[in-house]
């Protein structure tokens, strides 16, 4: 392998020959695009920023091809684990806005209406086998698909499941077809998965696992429930991580009301639908207008008779107010990364979770050392929310990525180096060595990030090692990540006192 291997992104993606296609025909295909954009989130020219385009990607539409550089390696590496952690994919919206039809969208699922995938009709009647799954605390309860003509608040799409299908089969195509991660007869101490418990992200789990395992074994299944949205298991109490969110939502309140064109189109919304301003930017309006948007429906209209301010007939949201909300928000997300306090928060919030990433990995890695392997998870999916996804990017140092769109996915990946000869092995295994062949990819929807990452951004992209090790990641996660906050623990950290 070249070493110039590590010199950047492109070079990675350039000298991907030597690198193991999930799929030879999407290889080419990406290959070619991949010259010109070689990663659009991350690493192009910042180009004016475009609200609307930005927007686009956020709904996810499940029409265009799945791609992604999940499972890619040099060919000598073996892959040992996968993490996963989704976020839920098209909701119906959590607000209404006042005095407005709620979009009209069918959540029963039909594999003759569009979106469609090839599994969507074995998906449906999989789902009803559910019943033979082991069920965590109130899991057992949740309807398992969407199944309302109009959709209630919050409910996911047609859309939302077609996207975690995608996701699942093309992750199938990266790491069970191509490197045998779970075999047929994979064992329920391999598979780990967990969810919140809202029907959204337990249904966008179960659409992810069924893309990834067909038809998969319900009597093989437990399906754990997470009740914070940090995932942050027993290890939830933290004062310190509250403080740093009150300090960021003050921030974030004293720039939207410095906001003078938002705070206008506020007041020409309201005016538009006849509400009061206040009453209008509680609904938080930008919620519904995404779900019309990404549905290619029509903004609302005022559907009030006679109103104080007696609004035209017909009177209807624009793309202009949407353009213009969505602008701020991306304004934000800027003074939010320069201000510093959401990564406070986000290191605090995603320990827990990284924590407990860190040990299965870690003890996979060992177990992979011993002839006798281990039972702990080698694939573990975690279903989560934007504020699950939002505090890992941050934390990570990936805050660069933007706002998680629709069934955005992160994944860790484990790999295993090639083996020194079996004699050098088994000293190197007495002197604790073993970490050093041992490595970590990091990819956000289909992206490698690993080089973005905190622990990995300044690894010697020189080194004979084409990849990050994996001690990097370990000591990032038990205590590199809190220098932000000026602890070297999570206790630590938690309970210092912040003014
Ligand atoms: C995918 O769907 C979106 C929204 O319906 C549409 O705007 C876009 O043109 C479609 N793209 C393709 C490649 O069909
Ligand atoms: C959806 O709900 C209807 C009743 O409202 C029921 O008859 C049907 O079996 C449900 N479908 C699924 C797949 O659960
Ligand atoms: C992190 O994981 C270690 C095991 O690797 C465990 O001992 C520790 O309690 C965990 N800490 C938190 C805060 O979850
Ligand atoms: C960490 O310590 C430095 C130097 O004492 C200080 O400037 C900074 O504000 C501290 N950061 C936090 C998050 O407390």
């Amino acid at each position: 392998m070249s070493v110039a291997v590590r010199i950047n992104q492109l070079t990675v993606i350039l000298l991907s020959v030597h690198l193991i296609p999930t799929n030879p025909v999407a290889e080419q295909r990406s290959l070619g695009k991949s010259r010109k954009r070689v990663n659009p989130v991350l690493h192009t020219d910042v180009p004016a920023p475009d609200p609307i385009r930005d927007t686009h990607q956020y709904c996810n539409y499940p029409n265009l091809t799945e791609h992604g550089w999940e499972g890619h390696s040099p060919a000598d590496y073996r892959l040992l684990s996968v993490q996963v952690m989704i976020r839920h994919g098209d909701r119906f919206p959590l607000y209404s806005i006042p005095k407005t039809k709620k979009p009209a969208i069918d959540c029963v699922l039909s594999d003759k209406r569009k979106p469609s995938h090839h599994l969507l009709a074995s998906f449906i009647s999989h789902m009803a086998l559910g019943g033979r799954g082991q069920w965590d605390a109130s899991l057992g309860s949740l309807p398992r698909l969407p199944n309302h003509s109009t959709c209630e608040i919050g409910e996911l799409t047609q859309t939302g499941v077609v996207q975690h299908l995608k996701n699942g089969d093309h992750l199938r195509q990266a790491y069970i077809k191509r490197h045998n991660l779970l075999t047929a007869d994979w064992s329920p101490g391999q598979l780990w998965v967990e969810t919140t418990g809202k029907s959204r992200t337990l249904q966008s789990g179960l659409a992810f696992l069924f893309g990834f395992l067909p038809r998969f074994d319900w009597s093989r299944l437990t399906v754990r429930q997470q009740w914070s949205t940090l995932f942050c298991g027993s290890s939830c109490n933290c004062p310190a991580r509250n403080r740093y969110l009150e300090q960021e939502q003050r921030r974030q309140y004293r720039q939207r009301t410095a906001d003078t064109e938002l705070e206008r189109t506020y007041v020409a919304m309201a005016k538009t639908l006849g509400v009061a301003t206040k009453i209008l930017r509680a609904a938080n309006p930008v919620d519904a207008l995404l779900c019309h948007f990404c549905h290619g429906l029509p903004f609302p209209c005022s559907s009030a008779q006679t109103t104080l301010n007696a609004p035209d007939e017909g009177a209807c949201l624009t793309l202009q107010h949407f353009t213009v909300i969505r602008r701020q928000q991306k304004d934000d997300e800027l003074e939010r990364r320069e201000a510093g306090l959401y990564r406070r928060y986000a290191v605090l919030a995603a320990h827990p979770y990284l924590n407990r990433t860190a040990m299965r990995l870690e003890r996979i890695a060992r177990g992979s050392q011993t002839r006798k392997g281990t039972e702990e998870a080698v694939f573990a999916l975690a279903s989560g929310h934007d504020v699950t996804m939002a505090p890992l990017l941050s934390a990570l140092g990936l805050e660069r990525a933007g706002f998680p769109k629709f069934a955005a996915r992160l994944v860790f990946e484990l790999w295993n180096g090639p083996e020194a000869k079996d004699k050098e092995r088994k000293s190197d295994r007495k002197r604790g060595k073993w970490l050093e062949n041992m490595f970590i990819r990091v990819l956000y929807n289909g992206e490698d990030l690993t080089f973005d990452t905190a622990f990995c951004r300044d690894h010697n992209r020189h080194s004979a090692q084409p990849l990050c090790p994996l001690g990097n990641f370990l000591s990032f996660v038990r205590k590199d990540m809190f220098n932000i906050v000026n602890a070297t623990s999570y206790q630590q950290a938690c309970h210092q006192i912040v003014l």
